[in-house]
């Protein structure tokens, strides 16, 4: 038996004390200001026991971490239809990285790069009734959590900088891949990225993605042949071109998003968040990075 809570706090007081903790965002402007000396990390285990360390119960902006939720929800609604319309392959180039969309005539590698997750958002919008308020309502029942909430001013942000993102969104649309407008579908996914939620809101969401298909109260969201699915797209593709890496040091399925949060799991035993605004080179949380391969390191839990 580990003492988790034990674990949790050497790693870390190992990890708040590193000299470089990586850059906060900025091409986001509401995310510049964020303290870079904030760290939370929240374990969760699937015999319902909690752990956590440090700024755990802090909210932050979830960003790319939504793509996996949307995901889900989108394979809920229209199952395998999704893999016409976006490939399940690694990209090995940033998260907004353009050319490889065009070369491959509009379908994105997966669903976790912009491109793909703007798809997503178009999947959602078509076959949602009211797309933000049901999104939202989803992540609500999976964290038995009704305060979470989008970040207007996060949204805003991104919608009068996000250029790129208009320029993927745009190409998609000139490739027939988007049946709504642009700006519907940018709306839509720039809200779901300024979702604010906790570590500890974190670890609840993605249970499911650690018990088979099945949220926190015990409801069947998706089938565990979907679940298998969205968790090998976590290991290959969670992190950009730096997927390699983190399979490599950390060895779990996961995700991240540039407000600097993560999410892993161990299918069946565990699901693990942290939380540290400063980024490296790849856009990827440098601490958090650091803490989870302390976590897998010292208590060999990893998928291999
Ligand atoms: O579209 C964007 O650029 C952001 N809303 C999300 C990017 C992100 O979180 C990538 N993560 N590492």
């Amino acid at each position: 038996m580990h003492n988790f809570q034990a674990v949790l706090e050497t790693i870390y007081h190992d990890a708040i004390n590193a000299d470089d903790k990586g850059k906060v965002a900025t091409y986001i402007p509401e995310l510049a200001h964020i303290d870079k000396g904030n760290l939370g990390i929240h374990l969760r285990t699937s015999d319902g026991k909690e752990y956590g360390v440090g700024d755990y119960n802090k909210p932050f902006s979830i960003q790319s971490i939504s793509k996996v939720l949307a995901l889900s929800k989108a394979m809920s609604l229209i199952g395998e239809d999704i893999w016409e319309r976006i490939d399940v392959e690694p990209s090995g180039n940033p998260f907004n990285f353009l050319s490889l969309l065009e070369i491959e005539n509009g379908i994105p590698r997966n669903p976790l790069i912009n491109s793909g997750a703007i798809v997503i958002a178009d999947v959602l919008i078509s076959n949602l009734k009211n797309p933000k308020e049901d999104f939202l309502n989803y992540v609500r029942e999976l964290t038995g959590d009704n305060t979470i909430n989008f970040n207007k001013a996060v949204a805003h942000s991104e919608k009068v900088t996000g250029f790129k993102n208009y320029a993927a969104a745009n190409l998609l649309k000139s490739f027939k891949n988007l049946n709504n407008p642009v700006e519907d579908v940018l709306d839509f996914y720039f809200h779901q990225c300024s979702i604010e939620m906790t570590c500890s809101q974190l670890s609840k969401a993605f249970y499911l993605f650690a018990n088979k298909g099945k949220c926190l109260k015990n409801k069947l969201h998706i089938t565990e042949q979907q679940v298998k699915r969205i968790n090998a797209l976590m290991l290959t593709c969670g992190f950009y071109d730096e997927a390699g890496e983190f399979a490599f040091e950390v060895g779990l399925p996961g995700k991240s998003g540039v407000g600097g949060g993560i999410v892993a799991l161990l299918p069946e035993k565990f699901v693990i968040s942290t939380w540290s605004p400063g980024l490296n080179i790849k856009g990827n949380s440098k601490l958090g990075m650091l803490a989870l391969e302390q976590f897998t390191t010292k208590t060999k839990l990893s998928i291999f």
